[in-house]
């Protein structure tokens, strides 16, 4: 590892210090504490993940590094500052927000993800990538959770920054993140590599669900156990767990995430009225498809089973209806 790569992550070990200490003691931290305590975050848990408030003035950072000596120009390669083309300032790149260090493995911080407090666009401002920042190895989140991942045995893998700090709010210690990018191969290593059981808590609308179809898909091979939650429409992880509490959560969500095929035909529900004729029908078709690409016949009989029982249809028709779909393809 190159000086520079250690200057990098000293920045931005500094920058997560002052953030943090701008956030726990200082007034211009208030709105941002209090954001945060709004979504139930105890101040335990804003120490535990080292939360931090990027102030407005663009200045912050730009000062604390020149006071300690650090090359400008290293901490703009780091993503933690910006230069101005026209002018040749430098500035911070992050200001009013909530910031949310990301560590590498080791737990060394390479990044940051910062959230608005309100309705700014984006949402979230991520670094870009560095030469410290790898995204597509990067798991939010990773660094804190290997040991409970590997004690259990089980990585729980969300969305957002916010579910994994809500699912820890819950006493669940294994919860990794994306970090607004898709699921990739590298992390699905990551993974695999450290947890015999991944279990995908996506949120709970389209594009949570596909994504978690396709997260599962880059999962699958060795022999990791794969279980995909079932979230109502329209809530993330955090949002269930406010509503329904951490019981709820832990036993119907994260206990109760089911196989991939199983979620697959629970996902086709998706947006069908099952009381029409039209609707059931079209469901029907589309679990006796999916049902053809799973490779173990004693799986496919017992889905089989379930469809013909769930609306009294005999398993034969079904068979007879899958073997004609599967002559037309
Ligand atoms: P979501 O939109 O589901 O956000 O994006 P969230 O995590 O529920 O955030 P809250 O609860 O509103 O605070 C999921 C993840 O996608 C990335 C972030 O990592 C976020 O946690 N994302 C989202 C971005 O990087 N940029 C965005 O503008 C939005
Ligand atoms: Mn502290
Ligand atoms: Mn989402
Ligand atoms: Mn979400
Ligand atoms: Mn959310």
């Amino acid at each position: 590892e190159r000086a520079s790569e250690r200057e990098m992550i000293e920045g931005h070990e500094l920058a997560a210090k002052l953030f943090h200490h701008l956030l726990m003691n200082t007034s211009q931290g208030e709105a941002a504490y209090e954001y945060l305590q709004s979504r139930g975050l105890t101040e335990e848990v804003m120490q535990a993940y080292q939360l931090g408030y990027a102030p407005e003035h663009r200045q912050t950072l730009v000062s604390l590094f020149e006071k300690r000596g650090y090359s400008l120009e290293r901490m703009t390669e780091a993503g933690l500052l910006v230069r101005s083309d026209r002018t040749g300032e430098y500035f911070d790149r992050f200001s009013g927000r909530v910031m949310f260090p990301v560590a590498e493995r080791r737990g060394r911080l390479i990044a940051f993800g910062g959230r608005a407090l309100g309705e700014d666009e984006p949402k979230y401002l991520n670094s870009t990538e560095t030469p410290v920042f790898k995204k597509n190895e990067t798991l939010y989140g990773f660094a804190a959770a290997r040991q409970a991942i590997r004690r259990s045995g089980r990585a729980v893998l969300f969305e957002g920054y916010m579910d994994v700090i809500a699912a820890y709010r819950a006493g669940l210690e294994e919860g990794v993140a994306t970090l607004g990018t898709s699921f990739t191969e590298a992390q699905a290593r990551v993974l695999r590599r450290n947890a015999g059981q991944v279990t995908v808590c996506y949120d709970g609308d389209g594009a949570g669900v596909e994504a978690a179809l396709k997260a599962a898909e880059l999962l699958d091979g060795g022999d990791v156990d794969i279980r995909i939650s079932l979230l109502p429409e329209g809530m993330d992880p955090d949002d269930y767990i406010s509503s329904y509490g951490t019981q709820a959560f832990l036993s119907d969500i994260i206990e109760g995430a089911l196989p991939v095929v199983a979620f697959k035909i629970q996902s086709l529900k998706r947006g069908r009225n099952l009381q029409q004729e039209g609707d059931r029908l079209a469901y029907i078709e589309d679990v006796l498809a999916a049902l053809t690409d799973v490779p173990r016949a004693v799986e496919r009989e017992h889905y089989m089973q379930q469809l013909a029982e769930e609306f009294s249809l005999s398993l034969d028709a079904l068979k007879q209806e899958q073997y004609r779909m599967y002559k037309q393809k």
